[in-house]
């Protein structure tokens, strides 16, 4: 909370001996800088009539001298107005002492799991939302003082495996393999999961007996298979890499599907033992969960005591309770798993597990179709690969600052903060569009606007070493009030995007400083024409500070600011 808050709070408390948090609002300009409801919120508990709480309230704040202007409105609002030099000192103020140092998650550790893709495929647009949301919640929990575990559960395990090398066998080559790496495996696997559909329509069993060998000779260590094994899980597994260097995210872990799989079964046993399962007559075991509202019971072994999912989900939660103690795990991963995690959250607090688990999910990537009508993205051959997506976004910045000389560094940071912040362009819930032209415009709500934002701030800075920047008495700071008030908000921004787990309200902050910054340049000289030493010394200590945030937001959401654009 900011002192403005902590007046307001204390004056509460003064008058009517009670304690509230203090929400402040930015009311049109005509009413006021600040706006408050309290009163109306503690009329009640009071049992006094708001208007005459918010007259007691007034009087006493007018009394503070912090405020040029305290007026009430409505049935009860406080409008507040403060001198620009107050909110200059105040921001110099938070600045020195609690400026990124948030700890409301101090003591407390989360792990944070993305982008999880599965090994069978070429990294697709479908892991995109998976990889931007995790990196950027990692970011913001360690903003605020959490210790953050990250882990890369990949899908790395079970069926892929004997698809792969029947397929391979069938409908590949060595040569095709050499060539074409994780897109022969995606080529294979796609063939071959088409092959198996028409043999079973056909009532026939070939194909899938070779796939079902192959996994068992993989379980019972067969060399061959575990040469095979090795061999695609390596192609695929440096393919993910490249990907998620290609897009700045990294985990710390890695401990997909088949690193649980030897776990699994004995916390099967455990699931029996406790009575938390039961096995079926033909042998397959389920957690019913029909007391936490479900129907579906939840399946973890097969009738052929066959692993699934959920068992090495279930696997997975054990784990981390006894290597990690998490305080909270944060599953990144889409809306089409909705249902299966309330039911395994569900069996892990039937296990007892108090820890709390938590689906981090959002909605999809949508296309504009020719035709103008809204759909899942996807090319005329079926998915957009990732690495296809990138090297298009950058051929896009590249042509978008074509007559300029811009590094290559500088074309990636554009192309990737494009793709990045139309992640964030809304409530992640939402499905988002997403469209070429608009992910790259330079006037509006897109990543390239914020970095050409934050890009003119470093030059006005790094054309004038000359001055020094300081905060100065001297200067009345009217000209720079609306920026001040912004820069002001940023620290509980970014609290409530790590309490709520919502990201987007970062990027909507930052859009909104541009904006403001684009405003003030309009009105006020910074360090060209007519500008006193005084002025200039004071709008560069302001800059310093937007390019603070701007730099500090940005890498929230896994943004880097090109050096020019
Ligand atoms: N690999 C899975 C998929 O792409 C996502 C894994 C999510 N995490 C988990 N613990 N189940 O659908």
């Amino acid at each position: 909370m900011n002192t403005i808050a902590q007046i307001i709070k204390q004056t509460l408390f003064d008058v009517f001996a009670i304690d509230y948090d203090i929400h402040l609002s930015r009311p049109d300009n005509q009413f006021g800088d600040y706006a408050t409801t309290i009163a109306l919120q503690v009329a009640k508990p009071l049992g006094k009539n708001p208007r005459d709480v918010a007259a007691a309230l007034a009087a006493k704040l007018r009394e503070t001298n912090v405020f040029t202007e305290v007026s009430i409105a409505g049935p009860g609002f406080i409008n507040l107005r403060i001198s620009a030099s107050s909110l200059s000192s105040e921001l110099d103020q938070q600045w020195s002492d609690t400026f990124g140092d948030n700890k409301t998650g101090a003591g407390k550790t989360v792990v944070v799991e993305y982008p999880s893709p599965n090994m069978a495929k070429p990294y697709s647009v479908g892991h995109l939302r998976p990889g931007n949301q995790g990196w950027a919640v990692k970011c913001l929990m360690e903003a605020t003082g959490w210790k953050v575990i990250t882990d890369n559960h990949l899908g790395d395990y079970g069926a892929p495996f004997g698809v792969w090398v029947t397929g391979f066998l069938k409908f590949s080559s060595e040569e095709a393999l050499e060539r074409d790496g994780v897109y022969e495996l995606g080529r294979v696997y796609i063939t071959t999961k088409k092959a198996l559909k028409e043999e079973k329509e056909r009532g026939e069993s070939i194909l899938a007996d070779e796939v079902q060998q192959w996994l068992i000779k993989l379980e019972n260590g067969d060399e061959q298979a575990k040469l095979f094994s090795e061999r695609f899980n390596r192609i695929s597994l440096e393919h993910i890499h490249t990907v998620m260097k290609r897009l700045k995210i990294s985990t710390d872990y890695e401990l997909g599907e088949a690193f649980f799989a030897p776990y699994g079964k004995a916390a099967v046993q455990t699931l029996l033992e406790t009575g938390v399962a039961v096995q079926n007559e033909d042998g397959s075991i389920i957690v019913p969960l029909d007391d936490y509202g479900f129907d579906v019971p939840l399946l973890v072994q097969k009738s052929n005591g066959a692993a699934l999912y959920a068992t090495s989900d279930l696997a997975t939660i054990l784990y981390r309770e006894e290597h990690w103690h998490p305080d909270k795990v944060i599953y990144c991963v889409g809306a089409e798993q909705q249902f299966y995690f309330t039911q395994l959250f569900a069996m892990a607090k039937k296990l007892g597990i108090t820890t709390d688990l938590y689906h981090l999910w959002f909605g999809f990537i949508d296309q504009l179709n020719e035709d103008g009508s809204r759909a899942k993205m996807s090319s005329r051959k079926g998915v957009i690969l990732m690495e296809e997506l990138l090297d298009k976004a950058e051929e896009r910045a590249r042509s978008m600052v074509a007559d300029r000389d811009i590094s290559d560094e500088d074309i990636q940071k554009i192309a990737l903060g494009a793709i990045k912040f139309s992640d964030f362009s809304a409530d992640r819930r939402t499905n988002i569009l997403f469209d070429w032209d608009s992910i790259f415009a330079l006037t509006g709500f897109s990543g390239p606007y914020i970095q050409y934002a934050a890009v003119r701030v470093n030059k006005i800075l790094g054309d004038n070493t000359d001055v020094e920047p300081a905060e100065t008495s001297d200067y009345e700071y009217e000209a720079e009030k609306a920026v001040l008030a912004k820069l002001l908000e940023y620290p509980e921004v970014v609290e409530l995007a790590a309490t709520s787990i919502e990201p987007h309200k970062v990027a909507t902050y930052l859009y909104e400083l541009a904006r403001e910054m684009n405003r003030y340049y309009e009105s006020t000289p910074v360090a060209t024409g007519d500008v006193s030493p005084v002025q200039k010394q004071a709008r560069l200590a302001m800059l310093e500070k937007v390019s603070h945030v701007f730099t500090h937001g940005l890498n929230l959401l896994g943004i880097e600011i090109p050096s020019r654009m």
